[in-house]
């Protein structure tokens, strides 16, 4: 058994926001205000169009690494519209999100499509960041639990035991998302809290990071973050302004760091 300090991540999801003026003004803007401080990383995921611009800006920021909203499973080929893991990663890309709420319900994306692109994402040597989460009505309906333990489903039948070492998980309850509504520190440590018995009860004993993602803000961040369950924040709207973002940055990790924060926990 060993102690393992956990990361404490901040995602940031620009959406179909930030093309590359606005990622480089950004940039700019966002470096200047922040600094690396030890065992948090950053996460930024623009537009594919705005990967190359925003990853070479900030290149000199170990702290900070940039990924893709989207991608396909296959390396190429004749999926107009599409863009390869390969490709986003010359761009500068080392993670992708996979399994967005806006891409499974927006665009049809289904559990076994978001389990290939996560292994694809692992194959290629990128960190997959797998986002679950239940609607407004699975909620109402009392089936969050089922929901979430399908979606983890998808993915434990393909992923082995090992390679889940790479996955980072976020739960982002869809009724949350981009609706003001978030999830109290309470409804957000108890879904944390059951994806990692889901894990466990599939053998997966080791540490998955799980962000927490839906109106995630500069109110709500150090109250979220206070709950040893959280390791980080997958975060939309809040974090399209540099002085914004860096903000929610700061109040999170003051957060975090106090010793009831949990940051560190025992792995075997
Ligand atoms: P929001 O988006 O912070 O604007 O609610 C979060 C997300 O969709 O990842």
């Amino acid at each position: 058994m060993k102690n393992v300090p956990r990361n404490l991540t901040f995602a940031a999801n620009w959406k179909m926001h930030h093309g590359i003026s606005e990622a480089r003004a950004f940039a700019e803007k966002f470096l200047a205000l922040t600094a690396p401080s030890d065992g948090r990383k950053l996460w930024f995921f623009p537009p594919a169009v705005s990967i190359a611009t925003f990853a070479a800006a900030v290149k000199q920021r170990p702290d900070i690494a940039v990924g893709a909203q989207n991608v396909h499973w296959e390396p190429k080929g004749a999926y107009t519209g599409g863009i390869s893991i390969p490709m986003v990663v010359e761009a500068g890309a080392r993670l992708t999100l996979v399994g967005h709420s806006e891409r499974r319900h927006l665009f049809g994306e289904t559990d076994e499509q978001v389990a290939r692109k996560t292994r694809a994402a692992l194959a290629s040597g990128i960190t997959p960041l797998v986002c679950v989460g239940e609607t407004l009505a699975e909620r109402d309906g009392g089936r969050t639990e089922q929901v979430i333990v399908r979606q983890l489903s998808a993915l434990l039948q393909v992923l082995d035991v090992q390679q889940w070492r790479d996955v980072v998980l976020a739960y982002e309850p869809v009724w949350a998302i981009g609706t003001g509504k978030n999830a109290t520190p309470d409804d957000a440590a108890q879904i944390h809290e059951l994806i990692r018995m889901e894990l466990g009860r599939n053998g997966v004993s080791f540490y998955v990071p799980i962000l927490y993602g839906g109106s995630v803000n500069a109110g709500n961040v150090a109250s979220l973050l206070t709950r040893p369950q959280l390791d980080g924040v997958l975060v939309g709207g809040a974090s399209l302004d540099p002085a914004g973002w860096a903000d929610v940055i700061s109040r999170g990790s003051e957060a975090k760091v106090r010793p009831s924060g949990g940051f560190d926990l025992v792995e075997s």
